[in-house]
C-alpha cells in the first residue's frame, strides 16, 4: 500500500478511546500499512491483490467482528472498513492475522474524510451495524443516517445494492426508518411485517449485536435495496 507509517502516525494524536496497549501499538505498526486504505485510489476494485466480483463498504466496524467474518465467508469480493477507534482496528487486524484475510483494507477514520473522491456506483452493498444512537434530538446532525450522508450513499451504490442497518435503541430505531423511508432511492426489503424483528441468517455478528442479545435488547434489522427513484 502507498501511505507509510510515517504519513498515518499523524492521525494518533487525535483519537479519542482507550490508550493503547504496547501489544496494540506493535500490532498496528506491523500490520497496519498492508491493509491501508489510500488517501486517494481511482476505483475500489484497484485496491485488491484480485479483481474484487463486490465491493462492500462497513461504516463503523467496532471491533470488525462482522467485516471480518463477511470478508472470511466471501474471499471473491473486496471489503473497506472505516472507524476511528484504534483499537477497534486493532482488533480488526487481529481477525485478519489470525484468519488470514487479504479483502479487506481499513480507513481508519471518519469515513467522510473520503467517499466525496469515491466514483458513482463503485459499491455493491453497505453495512452500518448498530451505529452511535444519538438520541437528544440537538445531536440529530451527528447520526450517520442523514440527509447528506445517505444521498452520498445513493450515489456511490450500484442500483440493487444492499444498506444493512441494525440497532437495539429504541430512538435510533425510529430516525433510521424516518430517514431511510424519506429518501427515494431507497427501498426498504421487507417481505413480511415481522421481517425487521428477525436477524437475516446471513449477517455475522458483531460485538454490539452480541451485547444486545445477551443483555435482552431486541434489535431492529433493516435492509434496504438501492433503487431508481
Ligand atoms: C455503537 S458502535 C458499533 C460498532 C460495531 N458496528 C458493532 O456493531 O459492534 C458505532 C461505531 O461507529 C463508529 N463511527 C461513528 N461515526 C463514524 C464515521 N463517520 N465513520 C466511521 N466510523 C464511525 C464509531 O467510532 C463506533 O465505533
Amino acid at each position: 500500500m502507498n501511505l507509510s507509517m510515517e504519513e498515518f502516525l499523524p492521525y494518533y494524536g487525535r483519537r479519542k478511546g482507550r490508550r493503547l496497549s504496547k501489544a496494540s501499538k506493535r500490532l498496528l505498526e506491523k500490520n497496519l500499512r498492508a491493509y491501508l486504505l489510500p488517501h486517494k485510489f481511482s476505483h475500489p476494485t484497484c485496491l485488491f491483490t484480485h479483481y474484487p466480483e463486490k465491493i462492500f463498504l462497513e461504516i463503523g466496524f467496532g471491533g470488525g467482528e462482522h467485516l471480518a467474518m463477511e470478508a472470511k465467508n466471501h474471499p471473491e469480493n473486496g471489503y473497506i472498513g472505516a472507524e476511528p477507534f484504534l483499537n477497534g482496528v486493532v482488533s480488526l487486524l487481529r481477525h485478519c492475522k489470525n484468519d488470514e484475510i487479504k479483502n479487506i483494507r481499513i480507513w481508519p477514520d471518519d469515513i467522510r474524510l473520503q467517499v466525496s473522491s469515491w466514483p458513482n456506483n463503485c459499491l455493491d452493498g453497505v453495512f452500518i451495524m448498530f451505529p452511535d444512537p444519538w438520541p437528544k434530538n440537538r445531536h440529530a446532525s451527528r447520526r450517520i443516517i442523514n440527509k447528506d450522508n445517505l444521498e452520498e450513499l445513493s450515489r456511490l451504490m450500484k442500483i440493487g445494492g444492499e444498506l444493512r442497518i441494525a440497532t437495539d435503541h429504541s430512538y435510533a430505531k425510529n430516525w433510521i426508518l424516518a430517514g431511510m423511508l424519506e429518501n427515494p432511492n431507497f427501498e426498504w426489503s421487507v417481505n413480511h411485517p415481522k421481517d425487521w424483528n428477525i436477524k437475516p441468517k446471513n449477517w455475522p455478528e458483531s460485538r454490539y449485536m452480541r451485547k444486545a442479545i445477551i443483555e435482552g435488547r431486541k434489535p431492529a434489522w433493516f435492509n434496504f435495496k438501492r433503487v431508481t427513484n
